[in-house]
């Protein structure tokens, strides 16, 4: 039986975190493995809000990391699933950084992850489909549905 529809906002998740020294490389800025770890926990929290499912992390699509987080500053993560294929989700993260002494803002990371709706026996099983409400979502959508096509070629 098909499920009712919910929208992008509808699995959107914030964390926030403080980079603190042993999240660090040696040259003082954010250890790419801890942003991994904080985009993973984020997108999973994002994907469960959808399905309403126990899920699985079934591939990283991207991660770029775009600007340095230094020790100190602040660590926002935005994210929302942005798209739905029968048992799958595609979430979207951006990570974004804040020095709020020196004012400065900067998106530092993005993230496309892919996650699947399971049971207990750890079998698939549907997810709601999901309607994108606003022209950005539509295009995050269809990007998104070409990165899922490709993939089943
Ligand atoms: C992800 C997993 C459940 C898929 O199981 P499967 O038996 O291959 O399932 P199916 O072939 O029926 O595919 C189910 C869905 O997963 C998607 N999928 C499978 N492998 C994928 C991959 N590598 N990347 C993205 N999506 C994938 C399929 O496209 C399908 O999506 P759809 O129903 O929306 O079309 C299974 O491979 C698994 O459990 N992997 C280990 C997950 C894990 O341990 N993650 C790390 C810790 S959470």
């Amino acid at each position: 039986m098909t499920q009712p529809g919910k929208t992008p906002s509808d699995s959107q998740v914030d964390s926030y975190y403080l980079l603190m020294p042993d999240q660090a490389n040696a040259y003082g800025t954010a250890f790419g493995g801890v942003i991994m770890a904080w985009i993973d926990m984020t997108a999973a929290m994002a994907a469960q809000k959808h399905s309403g499912t126990q899920i699985v992390t079934a591939s990283i699509e991207s991660m770029s990391f775009l600007e340095p987080i230094r020790i100190g500053e602040h660590v926002h993560l935005r994210a929302r699933v942005i798209y739905t294929g029968h048992t799958s989700m595609q979430v979207e993260v951006r990570v974004l950084r804040e020095n709020p002494m020196k004012n400065i803002k900067g998106l530092a990371t993005t993230a496309y992850l892919t996650f699947v709706a399971i049971d207990e026996e750890n079998h698939p099983v549907q997810v709601a489909p999901l309607l994108p409400q606003t022209d950005e979502e539509r295009m995050c959508y269809q990007q998104a549905q070409q990165r899922y096509q490709s993939r089943k070629k």
